[in-house]
């Protein structure tokens, strides 16, 4: 008897125990989910992202080049004097530097991108950076640019001109559009090393596999066989 009661709060007390661990396990999962959605403060001068751990020696979500070994060439990239080809559907295009190709960008929370726009109706379509703010500023040409507040929904909106400088928040749709006769050209500093993009029509009408039509006619207040025909453009 003694003993069945002792057994059953040892019971008691580890199923508390459980209980407790399984909030400190919710705690950590989400500190650690908000540390990982933003690029981590370093804890050195930088680390070298390098794909092979021959010469690594520190680890910060990626390998780190052996600061020792570390060269000019790790922190630089060529090549954003040359226009991007805007000879597509949309008539912009996006030449984004980022750790891919600057690996002396790992841990340091920042970005770079040019952006080329064709005349009349060159647009950069509505689209997401997930992990960074955007701060734009043209140099040449005429960008009617804008971003939608989450809800409730507001449109902010601005034609920008050679010089002028505009900011997107940090996960809000925003779309970059030329008003003007000329190209338009404009760079971007982004703040993550890898900013992501969820382009808005690629995402919801091309994923593979695609969302079932019905979804989205009903998400759009579509007809379906005009859902399915955007799903057959974006697929
Ligand atoms: C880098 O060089 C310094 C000075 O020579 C040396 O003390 C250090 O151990 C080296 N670090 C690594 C990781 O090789
Ligand atoms: C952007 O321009 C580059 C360089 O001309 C080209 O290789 C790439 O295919 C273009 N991207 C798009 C989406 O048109």
């Amino acid at each position: 008897m003694q003993d069945s009661r002792r057994q059953l709060k040892a019971k008691e007390s580890s199923h508390k125990m459980k209980g407790f661990h399984f909030l400190v396990f919710l705690a950590l999962a989400v500190a650690f989910s908000f540390a990982s959605a933003f690029d981590p403060s370093p804890l050195q001068d930088f680390c070298v992202a390098i794909p092979e751990p021959e010469n690594a020696v520190f680890v910060n979500g990626k390998f780190c080049k052996n600061p020792n070994l570390t060269v000019a060439n790790d922190f630089s990239f060529s090549g954003l004097n040359i226009p991007g080809n805007t000879g597509n559907r949309v008539g912009s295009n996006v030449t984004l530097v980022n750790v891919d190709r600057i690996p002396g960008l790992n841990t340091l929370g920042i970005s770079l991108a040019r952006l080329d726009f064709a005349p009349y109706g060159g647009l950069n379509p509505p689209h997401i950076h997930p992990r960074g703010t955007e701060i734009l500023v043209v140099v040449e040409g005429t960008l009617y640019v804008g971003f939608v507040t989450s809800n409730p929904n507001r449109l902010i909106t601005k034609v920008l001109y050679p010089g002028d400088v505009f900011v997107f928040p940090i996960g809000l749709i925003h779309f970059q559009f030329n008003v003007a006769k000329t190209n338009a050209v404009a760079f971007a500093g982004l703040s993550s090393q890898n900013p992501g993009v969820i382009t808005i029509a690629d995402a919801i009408f091309g994923p593979d596999p695609p969302i079932n039509p019905d979804v989205l006619a009903k998400a759009f207040q579509l007809d379906k066989d005009v859902v399915e025909k955007l799903q057959k453009l974006f697929a």
